[in-house]
């Protein structure tokens, strides 16, 4: 386990400009561990942003899912350890080579450059994904399945753990055995907050109790009108959990 709230909240910065997100680091420096950069914010800004928010020492979880082939997503993982990320994440559908590749890769280039490994996270079904849009897309089974199949086989390629949605949680535990196999949980909603978008969400606290290492959390912080004060709400809420 990952020692107190504070270390297990991962902030999205799912926001559109390189200044908002300064603003939001700034503000929250020293309160949460870790930032999620994804998409959204490397297209718009690229990587300085990363190893800005990284080297002044924050925690960096780059979320752009990399899935290509074996030595593309490898070269990838090589490129996102160098920029001194502490988690970044592949799908787990872009299969076994392409895991162990990419983890082997991490490996040698952080012990070579003296750089901290990064640890390297898969993704099994989006949380978007339901039983028909995995069926259009040729997979015949329900999606607690797949989870269960894309864990496994994450974990014996060498992934250090997968994202899982607060329902996913329990599944994944009870399916993979390794320890410190690390659940990274979005879809978290502080009680009483709007879902957004999301559909299926728990509690901090029952997200922690579920089972998760790390929670991801965004809109609640980030278009929250005191962001600090929504954090340390949320960090209450998995103080709950904690105990
Ligand atoms: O704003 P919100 O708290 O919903 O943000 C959740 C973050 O987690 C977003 O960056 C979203 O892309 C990400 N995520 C998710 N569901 C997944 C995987 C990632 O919500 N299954």
């Amino acid at each position: 386990m990952i020692g107190i709230a504070k270390d297990r909240l991962i902030v999205a910065l799912d926001v559109s400009t390189e200044r908002r997100a300064r603003e939001l680091v700034d503000s929250l420096r020293g309160i949460v561990g870790m930032f999620k950069i994804g998409s959204q914010l490397f297209t718009e800004a690229g990587p300085g942003i990363v190893s800005e928010i990284a080297s002044s020492g924050n925690g960096v979880f780059l979320d752009l899912k990399f899935h290509d082939i074996p030595n593309t997503a490898a070269s990838a993982g090589v490129a996102a350890t160098r920029l001194g990320v502490s988690i970044f994440n592949v799908h787990a559908s872009g299969g076994r080579e392409m895991m162990r590749r990419t983890a082997d890769a991490v490996s040698e280039v952080a012990t070579k450059e003296g750089l901290k490994r990064p640890s390297i996270i898969a993704v099994t079904v989006l949380t978007s994904s339901d039983a028909t849009m995995l069926s259009e897309v040729g997979i015949g089974s329900e999606p607690g399945t797949h989870v269960r199949r894309l864990s496994l086989l994450a974990e014996a390629s060498g992934m250090d753990g997968v994202v899982a949605s607060p329902h996913e949680v329990g599944i994944v535990r009870e399916t993979v055995m390794s320890p410190g196999f690390l659940l990274v949980t979005p879809g978290v909603r502080p009680a009483g907050a709007s879902l957004d978008d999301q559909k299926r969400v728990m509690t901090p606290a029952q997200a922690i109790r579920a089972g998760a290492d790390y929670i991801v959390v965004g809109r609640p912080i980030t278009s929250a009108k005191d962001p600090v004060e929504s954090t340390e709400q949320i960090l209450e809420e998995m103080e709950l959990g904690l105990v």
